[in-house]
């Protein structure tokens, strides 16, 4: 079976990288392609890398432009998905890359971003360690996908096995994120010029306000599981935005409970990934770069026991708009239909 697709956000970095993916899926035909200031202008203007998608002309976001097709992705700033998705009731299948779906929490939604809650949809982080196994098994059958924020994504793998495992202590998490400004989106931002962003190393969001600090307090509660939730999760976050167009690199760092040796620790991490394609555990000793998982659908981490800070310390890199996004969007398109999960995915990235 073919499954016929509309993308909205089309004329965005997480749109487009959702159609480059899409466009050597077996499985999916591209049929809609939908923008907003954009729209009426040919695909191809606003992405000129996807070259076989030249045919298509960007038409209006509307629930009725969306509607008709097996899948709908929505790839649009926070806020705007829920008046689609109302509308889409009809559609087998809606992935929403935007943030509108992924809380559970009322209460965080308006702390962090205000406006209307919309209802939470199955988390589009397979690999995640949840209560009794992988969140993969709540995306089989799923008819609505939240597809995760980049940097909580990579932030919440990396400390989950710990977390899930009983070995570091979630009340006092450290990580520090080196991000690419595509993470911002395409939409034109005085701090995000060139100017301001060659040459310098700038950090935003500072002192507990990024909005991605709720989705990882709540991917780490699944972790935790509910026999023994902790009975705080406390996440200093402070993302650096550095002068590489794609790619996360997250240094998180935990205290390590008390009394646990240092293999426990490895293993929880070893059993969480070993037998993992997209998320990765490096040997002992190495950590990754971004340059490693360009343009692929993985997430490389890299663990250190620090016992001089009695930390656990996990470097972990991500291509924001892959393993960060679109990657984690068609992976979970996979497993709620039933395909093979790596069906259009890469593992291997682009280098130099
Ligand atoms: N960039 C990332 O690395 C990343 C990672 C994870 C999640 N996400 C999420 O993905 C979503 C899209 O992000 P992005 O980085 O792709 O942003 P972007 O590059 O700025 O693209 C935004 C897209 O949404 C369209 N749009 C803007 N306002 C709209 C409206 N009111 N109604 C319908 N369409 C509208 C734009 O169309 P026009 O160009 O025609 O105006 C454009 O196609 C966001 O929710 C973001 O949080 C992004």
């Amino acid at each position: 079976m073919t499954y016929s697709v509309a993308v909205s956000g089309a004329s965005g970095y997480a749109g487009g990288e959702i159609l480059r993916l899409l466009a050597a899926h077996p499985d999916t035909e591209i049929r809609t392609v939908t923008a907003h200031s954009n729209a009426g202008q040919p695909l191809i203007e606003h992405q000129p890398h996807l070259r076989s998608l030249a045919h298509l002309t960007l038409q209006d976001t509307t629930p009725e432009v969306l509607a008709g097709h097996d899948i709908v992705f929505l790839a649009l700033p926070h806020g705007q998905s829920a008046q689609y998705t109302d509308a889409l009731g009809d559609t087998p299948l809606v992935i929403d890359a935007g943030a509108d779906h992924r809380l559970t929490s009322p209460e965080a939604w308006g702390a962090f971003y205000g406006g209307e809650f919309s209802a939470p949809w199955a988390y589009g982080v397979p690999e995640l360690p949840v209560a009794g196994g992988k969140q993969r098994q709540n995306l089989i059958g799923a008819s609505r996908i939240a597809a995760p924020g980049c940097n909580a994504s990579i932030v919440s793998l990396s400390l989950a096995p710990g977390v899930a495992a009983g070995v570091i202590e979630p009340s006092d998490i450290v990580t520090v994120l080196a991000v690419g400004p595509s993470g911002a989106g395409k939409s034109l931002k005085p701090n995000l010029l060139a100017s301001e962003v060659l040459g310098s190393a700038n950090p935003y969001g500072v002192g507990g306000g990024h909005r991605h600090i709720p989705e990882i307090r709540q991917a780490l509660l699944a972790a935790a599981g509910t026999d023994a939730p902790p009975a705080h999760i406390g996440i200093s976050f402070t993302p650096v935005l550095v002068p590489m167009a794609r790619g996360i690199l997250a240094t998180s760092t935990a205290p390590i409970a008390a009394g646990v040796s240092d293999s426990r620790i490895r293993d929880a991490w070893e059993a969480a990934y070993g037998d993992e394609t997209f998320v990765q555990l490096l040997p002992e000793g190495q950590f990754p770069r971004t340059a490693d998982v360009l343009g692929a659908n993985t997430a490389l981490l890299g663990l250190a026991i620090d016992r001089n800070a009695n930390r656990v310390v996990v470097v972990a890199a991500v291509d924001n708009l892959v393993k960060g996004t679109a990657g984690a969007a068609v992976q979970s398109m996979n497993i709620a239909l039933g395909l093979p999960e790596a069906t259009g995915l890469s593992v291997n990235g682009v280098a130099p």
